[in-house]
């Protein structure tokens, strides 16, 4: 068998993230359920499965969600929106009815291991609706204000709201997006900061070329140029758009409050 032409290759080769949705038309019941059931059957640590998906169809309570992440109108058009948690408020249960004391729930690793858990679980999702045909896209504009999210939504102690997963019906698709080159993300063997160099410098070209930063221009105020930098011959490719996205000095964009938030949901960093 090739296997680059199985059923599953093609439909990964196929993705791209869909931001218009038949409104008109219904997701069944039981198609809601199956996704979720699917995500379900991914690796976990430690098998504690620690995320949540809530299907939010309460049509006011969408719209908030959907004005918190930046307005993104697919938010509140799409036929499905999960969001999808780290839910930790298990594990409280759990160690209450055992009867100890929760000691982790104060290290860095419970959030991450649950933050993993959870992400791999929505793409697990995010695979099912689409192999059913659907259109997704994953939404991290939830975490924009996650205090306000949660309390739309009445989460518990220690459930967080960590992306937002539209599925729909497609009404337009975008074109498939180019990623990186391989050598850019695959060694066999060791790192090759080199490679890595050529590659993003490659795919910049070739993002430069797509078009795709038309009008999406992250505005050069945001950033702090360092010092003695002549970036007078800089065009606007994935290396300066990126660049931009993650120099940004704007608190929204940077999410500079999540750390609080998170404090105050009941998470804890040592
Ligand atoms: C965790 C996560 C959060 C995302 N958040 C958003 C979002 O808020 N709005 C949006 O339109 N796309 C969002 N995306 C989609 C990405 O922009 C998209 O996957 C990426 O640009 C690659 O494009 P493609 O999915 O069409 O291949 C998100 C993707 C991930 C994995």
């Amino acid at each position: 068998m090739n296997e680059t032409t199985n059923d599953f290759f093609q439909m990964v080769e196929n993705h791209r993230s869909v931001r218009s949705y038949h409104t008109d038309r219904e997701i069944p019941p039981e198609h809601e359920r199956m996704i979720v059931a699917a995500a379900q059957r991914s690796s976990s640590s430690c098998n504690l499965q620690t995320y949540v998906f809530i299907s939010v169809k309460d049509r006011e309570k969408r719209k908030k969600i959907a004005g918190i992440c930046a307005k993104q109108r697919y938010v509140y058009q799409a036929n499905l929106f999960y969001l999808v948690c780290v839910d930790l408020y298990k594990m409280k249960i759990a160690t209450e009815k055992a009867g100890y004391r929760y000691y982790q729930e104060q290290f860095f690793d419970s959030f991450l291991m649950a933050a993993m858990d959870t992400a791999i679980a929505a793409q697990s999702a995010a695979l099912a609706a689409e192999s059913m045909g659907y259109g997704i896209c994953m939404i991290g504009g939830v975490r924009n204000h996650p205090e306000k999210i949660i309390e739309i939504m009445g989460l518990p102690e220690k459930v967080f709201p960590v992306t937002g997963l539209c599925v729909g019906i497609p009404a337009k698709t975008n074109p498939i997006k180019p990623r990186l080159p391989l050598k850019g993300v695959y060694f066999d063997g060791a790192y090759d900061p080199q490679a890595v160099e050529e590659a993003i410098e490659e795919y910049d070209r070739v993002m430069l070329e797509s078009g795709i930063y038309k009008d999406r221009e992250i505005p050069l105020d945001e950033v702090e140029r360092l010092d003695g930098v002549d970036a007078s011959q800089n065009h606007y490719g994935w290396i300066e758009h990126s660049a931009r996205r993650i120099s940004s000095k704007n608190p929204e964009r940077a999410r500079a409050h999540l750390r609080s938030v998170l404090e105050k949901a009941g998470f804890g960093f040592s």
